[in-house]
């Protein structure tokens, strides 16, 4: 799962696809594009609308993404078409490229960009949860089926 800074949208999207799907056969991580706050736990506002839906966020901390996470990671989902051009430009090949999805790039989905939420207030947290739930929601049920 990944975002620009780690610590809002992407630990929220590592946490619900983690309650989503069984620990024996999926590993999921998050990082940002960048490593502005690289160490740091997830944004409070985060944390708090985790813990509202029964979800626990509180011992992540931010990493910047790697090249190397395209040879660790089946799948690579990022928040928004910023991050989708900033992971891209670590793949080195076609079969990389292809790892890259936007999270909300799915069948009925109203839009495929999750807001940046790190600016606005705690509403946007709220309307970020439902809208990467609502991802997670349809990946799982999709990935599940490839056990
Ligand atoms: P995120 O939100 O990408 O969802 O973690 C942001 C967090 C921090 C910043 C930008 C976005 N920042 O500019 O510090």
């Amino acid at each position: 799962m990944v975002c620009l800074g780690n610590i809002c949208r992407s630990p929220l999207a590592e946490g619900i696809l983690r309650s989503k799907l069984p620990k024996t056969h999926f590993f999921i991580d998050s990082a940002g594009t960048s490593g502005f706050h690289n160490g740091s736990p997830p944004d409070p506002r985060s944390i708090e609308v985790a813990q509202k839906n029964g979800i626990n966020i509180d011992n992540q901390k931010s990493r910047p993404f790697r090249a190397d996470d395209f040879e660790s990671f089946d799948l690579i989902f990022v928040m928004d078409s910023s991050n989708h051009r900033n992971v891209l430009k670590y793949a080195k090949s076609e079969k990389e490229r292809q790892k890259v999805n936007l999270i909300l790039d799915y069948p009925g989905s109203k839009t495929k960009e999750v807001p940046d939420p790190y600016y606005g207030g705690d509403k946007g947290f709220e309307s970020v949860f439902k809208l990467i739930d609502a991802g997670c929601d349809y990946h799982s049920q999709r990935l599940i089926k490839t056990i």
